[in-house]
């Protein structure tokens, strides 16, 4: 089985990419290691006003700095950390935005979680998602498997028994598919998105929703469908984060032939502000997601 080094050789990948993309993989395992004694909560709130879980702050941390010592990172932001990390003595360009732990609160009761990490060039975060040059996440389940895009396509590895990176596929197409997730309570669903998800129920849709964003959408990625975290009523921008979960996420869906968009617009080209700010989103299928763009936007 090709390996994800054999794989990265094979693009066009400049060097610092391929050792930047191998560094924040190999984080996979550390992680899962520390799951067994971080099952608990930290007692602090990130940025986004939530409470952070032991696994949240532990993952920032240990990947924060293997990226500082990498010397390959000018920026970090991560949802864990309220302001941009900046390293001026790093010699690399890279600058990377990432979700530490993503769905950390379903640790406790070992459903699978994930880690999101979106990487720009030109030294700068604040960049919109379609200037990404690389994003990846791994999904710590039964198996730990690494979703990937350098931009040729996306990529599906496993670490086989000898803690390797293997491809499990090449150049992943997102099929149209047949299920859907959405987040919010349905009480505060606006009218359009209630409409929406009744249109997709009577068209045969499923219901698949774990709560854990990284597990969820790779059901998407490879069955098809639809992923909402809609805007609600009192929460306009949704709850996810543009920089950390939708940029990455939504880079590598178009990556594989589906797309992304907050109701409205393509979220890959807005601009972003701040950086935890949120934005409502719907990923999947190309032709599901037109069809809230025509839906949501009557
Ligand atoms: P995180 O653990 O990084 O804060 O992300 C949690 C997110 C996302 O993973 C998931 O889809 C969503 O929150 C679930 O939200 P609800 O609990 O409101 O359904
Ligand atoms: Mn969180
Ligand atoms: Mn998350
Ligand atoms: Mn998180």
């Amino acid at each position: 089985m090709i390996t994800l080094e054999e794989y990265l050789d094979g693009t066009g990948a400049e060097q610092e990419l391929k050792e930047l993309v191998r560094l924040i993989a190999a984080q996979a395992t550390p992680i899962r290691e520390a799951f067994l004694t971080n099952q608990t909560y930290a007692g602090t709130t990130n940025q986004s006003g939530e409470e952070q879980a032991a696994m949240d702050t532990w993952a920032d941390r240990h990947i924060t700095e293997v990226l500082q010592r990498s010397g390959l990172v000018r920026e970090v932001a991560s949802e864990e950390q309220n302001d941009i990390l900046k390293i001026p003595e790093s010699h690399g360009e890279y600058a990377v935005v990432m979700d530490p732990l993503d769905g950390s609160s379903l640790i406790q009761v070992n459903l699978a979680v994930g880690t999101i990490v979106g990487i720009y060039d030109h030294g700068t975060v604040m960049q919109p998602g379609e200037k990404m040059r690389a994003a990846l996440y791994m999904l710590y389940g039964p198996m730990t498997v690494l979703t990937l895009t350098v931009g040729e396509g996306v990529q599906i590895f496993a670490l086989d028994n000898n803690n390797q990176y293997v491809l499990l596929e090449a150049d992943v197409k997102m099929p149209e598919g047949n299920l859907y997730g959405s987040g919010g309570l349905r009480t505060v669903w606006t009218e359009e998105h209630a409409r929406f998800i009744d249109t997709c129920e009577q068209e045969g849709y499923k219901l698949r929703y774990s709560g854990s964003f990284v597990a969820d959408f790779h059901q998407i990625l490879k069955y098809g469908g639809i992923y909402c975290y809609p805007a609600v009523v009192g929460k306009e921008r949704g709850k996810l984060r543009l920089m950390f979960e939708a940029n990455p996420i939504g880079f590598i869906a178009t990556q594989a032939g589906g797309a992304i968009c907050d109701g409205r617009m393509n979220v890959l080209t807005i601009n972003p502000e701040k950086p935890h700010q949120k934005t409502p989103l719907y990923v999947g299928s190309k032709g599901l997601i037109e069809k809230v763009n025509g839906t949501l936007c009557t």
